[in-house]
């Protein structure tokens, strides 16, 4: 394989990008995420690819919900905050409105829009990452017409 186009190709498949939200316990963590997109209709799921060596990774294996929390345009400040690792930047959320949520799990106050998932299942035997499969079991909507932040907008890579 020509390992600079799977890279190039790979890279040319869109994302979005956007802050999960998790918990363990009483304790609540968020990190920027890439890979996610909806898997079903009925029910409705939501798959997001996890690094299996975060803290994030670990506290949804442990408590089973995550918040997705999708950004506008002029939020890429905030995403990229939460790109630092919470084993180097502490707690993330410490500075950032939130609330939380159904599931417990931190919904951003400047989210454009938001859903809650419960964990249905993770797929962990292949990669450096995990497939987390959720369930939508809550949403809300704070922008109706806002268009979401994408990683093109970012000029970032996550890919390849
Ligand atoms: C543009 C971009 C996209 C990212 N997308 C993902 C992703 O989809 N899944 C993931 O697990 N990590 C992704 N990361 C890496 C996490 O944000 C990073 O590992 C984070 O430090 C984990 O936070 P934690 O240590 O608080 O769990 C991405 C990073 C960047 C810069």
């Amino acid at each position: 394989m020509d390992l600079e186009a799977k890279k190039i190709a790979l890279r040319k498949i869109p994302h979005g990008v956007y802050v999960v939200g998790v918990k363990q316990d009483s304790q609540v963590n968020a990190f920027t995420a890439t890979w996610l997109t909806q898997v079903s209709f009925t029910p409705p799921l939501v798959a997001v690819g996890m690094r299996k060596d975060t803290l994030s990774f670990k506290m949804v294996e442990a408590d089973k919900v995550f918040s997705v929390n999708i950004l506008g345009k002029e939020h890429k400040p905030l995403v990229e905050h939460f790109v630092k690792p919470a084993t180097v930047a502490g707690e993330k959320l410490k500075d950032v409105p939130y609330r939380l949520g159904k599931t417990g799990a931190p919904i951003l106050e400047d989210a454009i829009a938001y859903v809650e998932c419960e964990v249905r299942e993770i797929a962990n035997r292949l990669g450096d990452h995990a497939v987390v499969i959720g369930e939508v079991i809550e949403a809300g909507v704070r922008s109706k017409d806002a268009p979401a932040l994408t990683l093109m907008d970012t000029g970032w890579h996550y890919g390849g």
